[in-house]
């Protein structure tokens, strides 16, 4: 499971928000101007460095590690797969997906339960390493070095938009950031509508 190495190093998945600010501030912009009010799912909610400052009320995650330092960040958490929701059908306002599609196992399944588990008008929020940015080719490269991203399978936001439409889902609005490469992001980095450049895309789709 891919999941595994954030059991083993969740404190270290963790810390990495702390020595890389800028690039977290810039990634938290981008999904403010998206995220919505109501009741939230974060699927893949790690530590809760996103659930916990857009006030998103339960997160899901297989590692338990993970889910130990997202519930002391106070979000109610479950542990689980996003392919299998342990909720109820139309439970949810908006889902946020942050940086967790390169891991599921299944992505089809993980949309079409995010469209089981919104409600009507609900929306779907993801954010992605973008495979095509220079970024994304970054990180591709050295990915074998990574001990996390070595389990990733990056994604095109085209791909996850089709995706996204096969599934069901209306495709809304976008945002991009991160268009240098990590060690030269400072504070202040450029914030964008759509998807084409950034390193970091966020996508916004609802269940019509
Ligand atoms: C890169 S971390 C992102 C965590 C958090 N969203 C963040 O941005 O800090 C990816 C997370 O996805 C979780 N994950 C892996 N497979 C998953 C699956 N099938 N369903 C839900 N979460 C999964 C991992 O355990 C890990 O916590």
């Amino acid at each position: 499971m891919k999941s595994k190495i954030f059991d083993q190093s969740g404190q270290e998945y963790d810390k990495w928000y702390e020595e890389n600010e800028s690039v977290y501030k810039a990634e938290l912009n981008a999904v403010r101007e998206l995220i919505s009010p109501g009741k939230g799912l974060e699927i893949g909610v790690g530590t809760g460095r996103f659930a916990q400052p857009f006030h998103v009320e339960f997160g899901i995650d297989p590692s338990l590690n993970m889910l130990r330092l997202s519930k002391k960040r106070n979000i109610s958490v479950v542990q689980g797969k996003g392919e299998e929701l342990p909720f109820k059908k139309e439970s949810f306002h908006f889902i946020l997906i942050m940086v967790t599609l390169c891991f599921v196992d299944d992505v089809v399944e993980v949309l079409k339960e995010s469209m089981r588990t919104l409600k009507k008008n609900g929306l779907l929020i993801m954010g992605l390493i973008n495979k095509n940015s220079p970024l994304g080719k970054d990180y591709e490269k050295s990915r074998q070095q990574s001990k996390f991203y070595k389990h990733a399978h990056f994604f095109s936001p085209e791909k996850i938009l089709k995706l996204l439409k096969e599934s069901g889902f209306t495709f809304i609005d976008s945002r991009q950031t991160l268009f240098r490469s990590p060690g030269k992001i400072n504070d202040g980095e450029t914030l964008k509508k759509g998807y084409n450049k950034g390193g970091f895309v966020v996508l916004k789709a609802k269940k019509v």
